[in-house]
Order: C-alpha cells, then structure tokens, then sequence
C-alpha cells in the first residue's frame, strides 16, 4: 500500500457491476461530499449474480486492474457483495492502490433483532459464498439466518434508475423466497446483501410491512472509506464521471447520475 500523500484531484474510484454501487456513492456523499468521485460500472458484465466464481474473479481482477493504471484513483471501492465475497482477497493481492470491500451486514443485523430470525438478500452467487458462512459463524451463530438470492431485484433496480416502473412481481417473489422457508414468518430483520438492494428499500418496506427493519452495508463502507483518507486532500478538479463498460442503456440512467453529480459519462 503507498504511503505517500495523493494528488488532492485524484479520485476515489467505486466499482460495480451496475448502478447498485450508487446506493454506496449516496451515503460516501454524506461523509466526504467534497471527493472526487469516478463511478465504474460493469454493465457489459451484469448480472455477476448469474457468473461463476472463476468468471466473476477474472473479470473484476482484469477491469480494476486496466482502471486502477489509467485512472489512478486513490483509492478503490468495490461497491458490491457479489464481487467482494469473491474476488477482495485476490484483488488485494494485485493491486497496490487501498481497496474497501463491501461485507454482508450480518454482524450488525444480529444485534438488531429482536425475534432471532434474520432474512438475508442478495445475489446468487454472493449467497452460497463461503465469506457468509464465516460472517454467519462469527456473528449469527445463536440466530437463524434465512438467505435468499434474488435475481429479479437487480432487475428491478437497474430499470427504476432508468425511470421505468418497478416490476411488483420482482418485489414479491423476493419476499416470499424469505418468508416461505422455515421461521420465514419469525424474520423481523433483512439483511440487503447487494449493493442495488438499498434502491428499493421503498418498495421492500411497502410489500414486508412496518414491523421488518432493513440493514445494508453502505454507512460502513463510507465511514471506512472517510478514515483510510483521514488527512488527506479533495479537490474537484473537474466533475465527476461514470464510466461504463458497455454502450447500451447508459442513455436512459443519466438523469439518476446527473442527480448524484456524475456529469461526464463515457464508455470504458
Ligand atoms: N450489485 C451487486 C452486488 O452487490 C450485484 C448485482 C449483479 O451484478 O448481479 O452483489
């Protein structure tokens, strides 16, 4: 890791496979609204859900790698579980540059509950890793935790950022996917276990009711991230970008990344 004290332009580079890591971007904004800021998003590559672990890994060890010499940010956020609970410990081994991974809030979720039955969402893949078994070991042992991956909200997600209507099905089929297993009926706490689950914390709230609380990693992250770069200096030198992958669909997200002050927006 260097040591030596950044360019006050250089940027703190958030990385996921689509917009998901917004929800992170979002909260680093409270913490550090002066950082400049690049966005990646690996469209071209989403769902990372649906990947193996063999593609997901080279894929996210390639890109950070190609991004991390041309952008030279200072540090690196990987703004998203699935990417994470795969590919941090071989990322690290790589790169030179601070990396902050993103980790199921599992631990904070146990001591939230009340009923002892915690829901976890997220991807596929992110859900039968290894990294959840630790965390639930560690931290979940005297609860049950109930895990679900549901694909259909990083659907849903990706098309409200676009402007278009939240699909209720998508909603639904997640809440029961949690609520159909053993003690699904007992879950009072959810832990949202992807980065894009956090975009329709709105509509999760409406269909699970008032008495299932949500917890996501983000504010974690951005108070991890606002004390790796203690001491350190921002300045915004130009707006900030996104970056995409891939050419289709950015069109209709701008305005979602206009809103967050990501004003240049061009294909990696
Ligand atoms: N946002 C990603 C996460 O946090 C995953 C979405 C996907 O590409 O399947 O896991």
């Amino acid at each position: 890791m260097s040591q030596t004290t950044p360019d006050p332009a250089a940027p703190i580079l958030m990385f996921d496979s689509g917009v998901g890591g917004l929800s992170v971007l979002d909260a680093l904004r409270g913490v550090l609204p002066q950082a400049p800021v690049i966005y990646a998003a690996d469209n071209a590559g989403l769902p990372y859900g649906e990947k193996t672990e063999a593609q997901i890994a080279a894929r996210v060890s390639g890109l950070l790698g190609r991004m991390t010499e041309r952008l030279r940010p200072r540090l690196v956020c990987i703004a998203c579980n699935t990417a994470s609970t795969i590919a941090l410990a071989s990322v690290r081994e790589v790169l030179e540059v601070p990396i902050v991974g993103t980790v199921p809030a599992i631990k904070p979720a146990a001591a939230m509950t009340r009923s002892g039955v915690i829901g976890l969402l997220g991807t596929q893949a992110t859900i039968r890793q290894a990294y959840v078994d630790r965390l639930e070991h560690e931290f979940a042992r005297d609860h049950r935790l109930i895990r679900y991956g549901a694909p259909e909200l990083v659907g849903a997600a990706e098309a409200k950022l676009r402007g278009e209507p939240v699909d209720p099905a998508a909603i639904a089929s997640a809440i029961n996917g949690l609520r159909a297993q053993p003690d699904g009926d007992r879950i009072d706490t959810v832990v949202l276990a992807c980065t894009h689950f956090p975009l329709l914390t709105a509509e999760l709230g409406a269909a699970f009711g008032p008495d299932v609380r949500f917890i996501d990693g983000a504010q974690g992250i951005a108070r991890r991230i606002a004390f790796l770069t203690q001491g350190q200096t921002f300045a915004r030198t130009r707006s900030d970008q996104a970056l995409f992958t891939g050419a289709q669909g950015i069109d209709a997200l701008t305005p979602a990344l206009r809103l967050r002050g990501l004003e240049q927006i061009e294909v990696f």
